[in-house]
């Protein structure tokens, strides 16, 4: 017994991964076809999109925004534990991943709640009407624009909703001063992380599945 946390071994990673992963034969398709069209495998693990499946259902989601798409591995998953009249707001600045992820979406049966917005996601938040609310956000872009996308994204998530940031550890090097690795983008993701942790309209932990997703729930309006 202990106060303190276990560290996660790849063994435990690998019973955990087993035991809570939600993907899913159209998942495992899209990551065969996305490696074939040259995607670079750098979408969220396995053991991450039970997370983000329970996220959405804790909330009682219905619309679900998504910062940087890539191949749509993690939007598939969100949508499938959507409503049938829930909508996920897929960004993405990439014109052939665009195009891959709505191929995607019709194959799975999920064109009905998958729209790609296509261009940049700063561009597309700041056309939003005060109206336009998301249950669940999930930022998964650009990592200097992470602050941005969070204060731009604050004012359009409800009372209750989440905000979640993908690799928050930052490929385990999130904790250090002045990183050699990728510097630009550990340091953005530890200024997330801080502004996550510190700011007065959020309730917000890290949790260590993946690369770290950082998640906060809206308590009050800003
Ligand atoms: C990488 C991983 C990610 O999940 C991401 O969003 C961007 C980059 C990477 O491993 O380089
Ligand atoms: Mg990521």
């Amino acid at each position: 017994m202990s106060t303190h946390s276990t560290f996660l071994t790849p063994e435990l990673n690998d019973y955990l991964a087993r035991l809570f992963s939600a993907e899913d034969n159209d998942l495992r398709r899209l990551q065969e076809l996305a490696a074939e069209a040259k995607i670079p495998a750098i979408s969220i693990a396995p053991e991450q999109t039970s997370f983000l499946q329970l996220m959405i259902s804790v909330t009682g989601a219905r619309r679900v925004l998504e910062i940087g798409s890539l191949a749509g591995y993690s939007a598939l998953t969100m949508a499938k534990a959507l409503p049938q009249d829930g909508q996920l707001l897929a960004c993405e600045i990439d014109e052939r991943f665009a195009d891959f992820i709505e191929a995607r979406a019709r194959e799975a049966g999920l064109d009905h709640i998958i729209n790609v917005c296509r261009g940049p996601a700063l561009t597309t938040i700041a056309s939003f009407t005060p109206e336009d609310l998301f249950d669940v956000v999930f930022i998964d872009a650009d990592k200097p624009n992470y602050v941005r996308y969070l204060e731009a994204v604050l004012p359009h998530v409800r009372l209750g909703g989440v905000v979640i940031g993908d690799n928050c550890l930052a490929w385990g090097h999130v904790h250090e001063a002045q990183p050699d690795y990728e510097p630009s983008n550990v340091t953005a993701i530890a200024a997330f992380n801080d502004r996550m942790s510190t700011h007065p309209a959020l309730r917000s932990t890290l949790v260590p599945l993946g690369d770290g997703m950082t998640v906060g729930v809206k308590i009050r309006e800003i």
